[in-house]
């Protein structure tokens, strides 16, 4: 264990969980002790994370994740155990014992200057010579000089190693600038420039660190953009070029948009929240990440079908974590970037505010798709449109938009309305049936729910679960006499917890779930947190404690033949009956 129990314990203390958690989550009381909120880990509209105070933990009853406040940061800023440490540290203004350090942080530490130093080394190859194409090409485009600079935006020359040089002159390998994407390994040894001849677009995580880089094309060509591969401080699918600038707007929307020069118009002209995805189409760990800092999107895809594509795709996705969706279409121009150039800011602030929403804008699409001159036309449209409005949970956006329907078809209302009824009838019976098909397993009811952790024997399981709970609650229990084996514990999860309890308490310590992180893996941890948070009756701890003790020790030893149990399984598998 890289720090003390002790010191964890002090950063749990001076880091209260629910302010940490609160900082992320809007956290309201309940019931009980406990707060709620909606879990950040996973879509859901209503509330089943929870914090308490009490326990300093955190769970979510929908996913199953949990853990202590340093497992909240892990997770949630996507930092290493370690990281995590330090970052709670900080917050408190505590001191990080030295010789604590995590043996990645170097090397992460040194992949961020290394991008940081390639970022300036980028944006000093503008003024070469060589570098005078990309401020032709920028002037072409119409970005101002002020903007390129508030984007890091730079030039990598065409030559095979102008970074690689450089970087090696500052102290950097050829191993670290592949490692870091900016480079690659030649067939005859040695690297070369990933990037050459590309507009620089450095991508900026939300707390400032350079991360990647977009090269895009001076000019027309194949591949428009080279992005960064994902690499130790990157993953592509949870950041958002643009993001770093626009979780600062004041608009109270974030703008969603495909290209990285769409972002970089847009803010030029005044929106200052728009975002593009890196090449992928919207993931959901972007839309995730866009919830964290607005309540509303504004999809601004290019007009291309692609582009309705891609929008239709991310509409749900961005719906299911509760965020408003618009969709704007810019009419006579392929994208945003273009709109902005011939019609204006205005115009396009203009389209922003009476843009569809993701239903009206979803309906039109299904009609695109039919011809509803004729009567098979409208049939299939009126199907998929029912369905469609079936799907919202809002009674009256389902009036509303099922005469709308019925005026496009030229149809009754009531037809529709039946017709949604019928879809949503549907839409129920098969959430039930999946629900039931869930339900019916008892078996797997008795696996740890949410974790990727499988119990072979579940029986004894519940028990080893049994003795957990209790020995959180009832620590002194341990100093009763009464010790389980843990030799007797049938998974082995569930063997490392107690065992991680045991040498705390050993130690004269709470086994709070600070302390315990440091030793247990984050499934074990939800799995902790998932037993912990449920309470416990305190009265007749010893009794309960001996009855879960004798029952994994016959678990672990049926062939005692002083156990009722084990006897009756030997006779059925003896003599074929008992049991
Ligand atoms: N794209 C990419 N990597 C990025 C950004 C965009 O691969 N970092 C891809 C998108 O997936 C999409 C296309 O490039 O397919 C979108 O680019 P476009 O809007 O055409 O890019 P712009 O930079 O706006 O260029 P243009 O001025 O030509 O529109
Ligand atoms: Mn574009």
């Amino acid at each position: 264990m890289a720090f003390s129990a002790e010191f964890l314990q002090e950063l749990a203390e001076r880091n209260p969980i629910e302010d940490v958690v609160g900082e992320y989550v809007a956290l309201t009381k309940r019931s009980g002790q406990n707060l709620f909120g909606l879990c950040p880990f996973h879509s859901e509209k209503t509330p089943s994370f929870s914090v308490s105070p009490a326990k300093q933990i955190y769970h979510c009853f929908g996913c199953g994740k949990g853990g202590s406040v340093i497992n909240f940061i892990m997770e949630i800023e996507r930092l290493s155990f370690p990281e995590a440490v330090e970052f709670l540290a900080r917050r408190a203004g505590m001191a990080v014992p030295e010789q604590n350090a995590d043996p990645n942080r170097g090397r992460r530490e040194r992949l961020l200057n290394l991008n940081r130093e390639a970022a300036r080394f980028f944006y000093s190859q503008l003024s070469t010579n060589e570098g005078q194409a990309a401020l032709d090409y920028m002037s072409r485009r119409q970005i101002s000089p002020r903007v390129a600079k508030n984007f890091g935006l730079g030039f990598a020359p065409d030559g095979w190693e102008g970074l690689t040089r450089a970087m090696k002159d500052k102290g950097y390998t050829e191993r670290e600038l592949v490692l870091a994407g900016l480079a690659k390994s030649g067939k005859r040894g040695g690297v070369y420039d990933a990037f050459r001849n590309r507009l620089m677009f450095p991508v900026i995580d939300v707390r400032g660190n350079v991360v990647a880089f977009s090269g895009r094309i001076l000019g027309d060509g194949e591949p428009k953009y080279l992005n960064s591969p994902d690499t130790p401080v990157f993953s592509k699918s949870h950041n958002l070029f643009g993001l770093n600038l626009a979780k600062k707007s004041k608009a109270g929307y974030i703008i969603l948009v495909e290209g990285n020069i769409d972002v970089v118009s847009l803010h030029q002209a005044g929106f200052d929240s728009a975002v593009a995805s890196l090449g992928t189409s919207l993931t959901g760990e972007q839309a995730r990440l866009l919830s964290r800092y607005t309540k509303e999107a504004v999809i601004c895809y290019d007009a291309d079908t692609a582009g309705r594509k891609a929008a239709q795709r991310a509409i749900p996705m961005l719906e299911k974590l509760e965020l408003t969706v618009r969709v704007v279409t810019v009419p006579g121009a392929k994208d945003p970037d273009e709109f902005i150039k011939t019609r204006g800011a205005e115009a396009f602030r203009a389209l922003i505010e009476e843009s569809e929403n993701g239903v009206e804008y979803r309906l039109q699409r299904a009609a695109d798709g039919f011809d509803l001159g004729t009567d098979e036309g409208k049939v299939g449209y009126l199907k998929e449109a029912s369905r469609l409005i079936a799907t919202l949970p809002d009674s009256v956006a389902r009036e509303v938009y099922s005469m709308r329907v019925a005026e496009q078809c030229s149809v009754s209302a009531d037809a529709v309305r039946d017709s949604v009824k019928l879809a949503r009838r549907r839409q129920d019976r098969s959430a039930t049936r999946r629900r039931e098909r869930e339900d019916t397993r008892p078996l797997r009811q008795a696996q740890p729910a949410g974790v990727p952790i499988k119990y072979a024997n579940p029986a004894s399981a519940a028990a080893e679960t049994g003795i957990i709970r209790l020995l959180n609650q009832s620590p002194e229990l341990f100093r009763g006499g009464l010790e389980p084996n843990p030799e007797d514990f049938s998974s082995p999860e569930l063997r490392h917890i107690y065992e991680t309890m045991l040498s705390l308490s050993r130690s004269g310590l709470d086994a709070s779930a600070a302390a315990m992180s440091a030793s247990l893996t984050p499934d074990e941890v939800s799995l902790y947190t998932n037993i912990i948070q449920e309470p416990v009756s305190a009265a007749n701890g010893q009794k309960a404690l001996a009855d879960y003790i004798q029952k994994i020790s016959r678990e672990s030893h049926p062939q005692d033949t002083s156990d009722l149990r084990a006897v009756a399984a030997k006779l059925k598998e003896t003599k074929g009956y008992g049991g």
